[in-house]
């Protein structure tokens, strides 16, 4: 692609109701697809004077729902990142919190931890490399527009959680659990791009609540906030 593809801001979202509610406030306009052979979808505009350039996961065309998980979420960053070469790069979506951690639905994280906890190879080197954790730059001017919570996000393909899960989320004190934010920020790494994930709280991972009734009650409250925070993170985004 071309060099009008350039973004000063690239956010990687994986569901469209995700995504909605920020293309809505931003105003940003579709653009269609960054590939044929791959559903995700790429909107762009000018907000608070930046280039911004929001791609999706895409719909998968054989079951007919968001491509969620950290296959699609690596290829769409590799894709997006090598299409519109950002500044930086924001993951914005939604993750389970922890109310031992202090969260309540709603709640806006911006992790600077981040772990695989469904990936174990216990080889020398692999292991590491499976678990994957990785630390990012922490932004405080966007961290306070925010109001952003700090900690750490481990990063899965399954929504719900084992009791193995469970142990290992307090063994590393896990604040957010989500489905991609890890894979992206292997990604990132690779590109040499700033990454910053913003994630907003659908269900409580140590509630009895089942998450997928929790996840589906609180997805517009939780995504609406989400976009007011990648607003007020792309408003003082020049300040970083
Ligand atoms: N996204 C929102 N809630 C989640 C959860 N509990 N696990 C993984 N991803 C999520």
């Amino acid at each position: 692609m071309t060099d009008r593809n350039t973004s000063d801001l690239l956010i990687q979202v994986a569901m469209r109701a995700e995504a909605l509610p920020i293309i809505h406030l931003l105003s940003l306009k579709p653009i269609g697809r960054m590939d044929p052979n791959l559903p995700s979808e790429l909107w762009q505009g000018i907000v608070h004077g930046h280039r911004i350039s929001l791609v999706t996961n895409g719909c998968d065309p054989e079951f007919d729902c968001d491509r969620i998980g950290t296959e699609s979420a690596a290829i769409v960053a590799f894709l997006a990142l090598r299409i519109t070469r950002p500044k930086l790069i924001f993951n914005a979506g939604t993750c389970g919190g922890f109310t031992s951690q202090g969260a309540t639905i709603g709640d806006i994280y911006m992790p600077t931890r981040f772990l695989f906890h469904d990936q174990r190879v216990a080889l020398p080197k692999f292991d590491a490399f499976a678990k994957g954790e990785k630390t990012t730059a922490d932004f405080p001017k966007i961290r306070s527009a925010t109001n952003a919570k700090h900690g750490t996000c481990s990063t899965g393909s399954s929504l719900d959680t084992t009791v193995d899960e469970m142990a290992f989320f307090a063994a590393e004190s896990v604040t957010c659990k989500d489905m991609e934010a890890a894979a992206i920020v292997r990604v990132a790494r690779d590109f040499q791009t700033p990454f910053i994930a913003l994630k907003a709280v659908t269900d409580l991972v140590d509630h009895r609540q089942v998450v997928q009734e929790s996840f589906l009650t609180n997805l517009k409250f939780a995504t609406s906030r989400l976009a007011d925070a990648v607003d007020h993170a792309a408003r003082v985004f020049s300040a970083v």
